[in-house]
Order: C-alpha cells, then structure tokens, then sequence
C-alpha cells in the first residue's frame, strides 16, 4: 500500500467530510482479495463482514466474486443487500438465536454448529427447509500466537465443537439424514507466520478423515481467517499444505483483517496539546478517540501513524503519545509517536496537525461506539484515487432516533 498515492484523497476527504473520518481504498482490499484468489483458485473467499461492514466496501468486495461470513442474522441481511448470494455465505456464531437460525437455513447459507447443542436445535429445524447446509466448526484445540482475546481456536475458548466431540456430531447429522456441507476452525485473528495455520490444516486433515469414514465426506473444508495480512508467501504456504493433505477437499477461507486492515485509515485532527513534564511525556489529543478505534485499549494494538499536514510547532518533548478526547484514562491511540514521525514532522504535529492513523479498516468503524455522546464518524470509500462519502457522520438525531 502506497502511503503517498492516497496522501491527497485521504487530506481532500478530511477538507469535505470533516474529521474523525475513516477513509478505505477499495481499489487496495480488490487487491488484497486478488492474493487469496491466486494463492486458493477454486476456494470461496468468504470476507468477515465484522471486521468492517461498510456498505460500498461489502459491494465491492462481493462484486469482486468474495462471499461473506457473517455471525448475526443482521450481518447475513448485509450480505444480501450488498449482493451476496446465499451460496457464497458462511455463517458462524456461538450463540445465535432459533430465529436466526431459521432464517440462515432459508437462505440457503452454509451454517456451521458451533456446538452440540446448536447442532441439535439446527437438526430440529433442518427438517423445515428443502436443502438446509449444515456445516461443523470444530474447536481445533490450537494456541495462535496472539492476544489471548483474539486466541479463539485455543481448547478453552468458547469457540468450536471439540474434537473429542466429532463423532457425536457426526452421529446427529447421520441420523437426520443430512449430509455435511462443510467440516472447518477459525483459530485467532491477527496470527503472523504459519505455523499455526499449518498445524490447523494438519487438525482438519484427520478430522475429515474421521468424517469420510464415518460416511460423512465434508463437501468443503474451512480454513477460517485469522492472517495478519494477505501476504502472498504465507498464503501460498497455507495453500501448499492444504493441497498436499486435503487436495481433494473444496476449501473456504474466511479473511477480515487480512483484506482491510492496511487498506483502511482513521484521519484525525489534533485539537490540545498536554505537557506532562514529570512524567517526561506531552499528548497530543486529537479529535478520534477510543469510542472510534478501540484496538489499542482492547487488544494493546500498535497503529502507526503519519502527518498528512503540519499544525502549530509541537515544543521538543522526550515522548509524545497521541490521546482521544474521552474521559478514560486509557484513551490512548498510539504510544510514542517519534516511532512513526520524523523530527521535523513531530516538530509540526500540535494543535490544528492532521494526523492518519494506519492498519485501521479492520476492527475500527465497525468496534465503535458512542459512549460519551460522541457520534459515530463517517466513511469514506477512494476507488482510482477518488475519495465518496460511504456513510455519513452520525447526527445527534441519530442519537436519540430510539428514545421513548
Ligand atoms: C468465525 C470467524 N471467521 C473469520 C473471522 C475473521 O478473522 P480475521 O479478521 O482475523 O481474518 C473471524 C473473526 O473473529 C471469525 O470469528
């Protein structure tokens, strides 16, 4: 991703749409879906829909031939509005209501039990519908490398039928008659390296084994998400191994973070400087704050950040840390911004400073919120360097449209 090529949507977006703003270039997550395309020809790419849900990124994307995993009842009518068609949606959720489930089974997606138990309330209702798509998640009992929130394949999580478990699984889908559309995990999110998706392909390996034997060939095996980014070395690892252990198995992967974490940016403006001289440290506190991008208070994320124009001169400090405006002492954005900013930029960064915080479109918008009566901000979509409004900032109407 070119940081220069988008300097100027990403100011101009700023000038029209006012700031906090969140800015994402298509053109990069068509790129980023290009990657898993060539390194998996023939899988469905199904995009998280979590990670961020803008409505003309969803377009896109679905355009581009991606399908959506979607967790909700709200995420799989997304999916649909933005074009999706039933066979190219996974739905996963650990706890999704009877109505939810009906309607997913309607739909025709492909619905993955994420317990015995949902299992058996998906079985209930399978008999209702022409060709219901019943799908396992199993609990691969994997330790990512990752923050332990995001380490949702791990024995403990919550996350998964365990493997011990599989062939009581696979014992209702057999006595219901029904077939299994798909057999999968999702370890984690954020995970570098392969080792961990290298080990969940061995798992899922021996777990359609277990299935074949038992009758019950997978029609399609899900490798889940979980990459930091779509590197194309690491894709092709995980695509190697897949195809040497389950090469006769249709696959689907289900990326987020990977498509649009580095194609997404939260634009800022620093409105305060506070000197903290004691504690030899200045804030910079700019007009984006936790209530946009939870990340680094939730996960201890590290964002990187560029200035995109100069403000007032910043006075010499030994650390500057760029702080939101909301009243929690946590509302820390990124930690020593001198990592990030040359001198003469830091020298440049007080108040009236632009400021664009990177690896932001994955876990941003969509994780906000309007504690404190901030408003939810904008979005705006750059397709050929074009920058247009994808949402509108949130209004105090909006605020108050539930009120009784
Ligand atoms: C079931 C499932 N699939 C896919 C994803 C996407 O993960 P990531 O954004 O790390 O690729 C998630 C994220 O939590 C998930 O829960």
């Amino acid at each position: 991703v070119n940081d220069a090529s988008l300097a100027d949507p990403r100011r101009q977006a700023a000038a029209s749409w006012g700031t906090p703003l969140w800015v994402t270039d298509l053109d990069d997550a068509t790129a980023n879906l290009a990657r898993y395309r060539a390194a998996f020809p023939g899988a469905l790419i199904a995009y998280a829909v979590k990670a961020n849900a803008d409505p003309q990124l969803l377009r896109r994307l679905v355009n581009e031939g991606a399908g959506c995993e979607v967790v909700t009842g709200l995420e799989l009518a997304l999916a649909r509005r933005a074009g999706c068609p039933p066979e190219r949606i996974v739905m996963n959720g650990v706890g999704r209501t009877d109505d939810e489930l009906r309607t997913a089974l309607a739909s025709g997606a492909l619905v993955n039990a994420e317990s015995l138990d949902d299992l058996s309330v998906l079985v209930a209702l399978a008999g209702g519908f022409d060709r219901p798509r019943i799908g396992l998640r199993l609990n691969p009992a994997l330790d990512a490398e990752t923050h332990p929130h995001l380490a949702t394949g791990a024995a403990a999580a919550k996350f998964g039928i365990s493997l011990a478990d599989l062939p009581a699984a696979l014992d209702m889908l057999r006595g219901a008659r029904l077939s299994l559309a798909a057999l999968g995990a999702h370890i984690g999110s954020d995970i570098g390296g392969t080792a961990a998706h290298l080990a969940l392909v061995d798992r899922l390996a021996d777990a359609a084994a277990t299935a074949s034997s038992a009758g019950l060939a997978p029609e399609r095996i899900d490798i889940g998400g979980g990459f930091a980014s779509a590197e194309p070395a690491a894709l092709d690892a995980i695509a190697d191994a897949a195809g040497a252990r389950l090469g006769r198995h249709r696959l689907i992967c289900e990326p987020g973070r990977s498509l649009v974490a580095d194609v997404g940016w939260l634009v800022t403006r620093v409105l305060r400087v506070q000197p903290r001289a004691d504690a030899g440290l200045t804030y910079l506190v700019a007009d984006a704050g936790m209530t946009d991008l939870l990340r680094p208070v939730l996960y201890g994320a590290d964002h990187p950040v560029a200035l995109l124009s100069a403000g007032e001169a910043l006075p010499p400090a030994t650390r500057v840390d760029l702080a939101g405006p909301v009243c929690e002492a946590g509302d820390v954005l990124s930690r020593d911004l001198g990592r990030w900013l040359s001198p003469a930029e830091l020298a440049r960064a007080g108040r009236g400073a632009l400021l664009a915080i990177g690896r932001a479109g994955a876990y941003g918008a969509a994780m906000s919120t309007t504690y404190n009566g901030r408003p939810r901000a904008a979005e705006v979509v750059v397709e050929d360097g074009i920058p247009r409004l994808s949402r509108r900032r949130e209004t105090l109407d909006d605020l108050l449209a539930r009120d009784l």
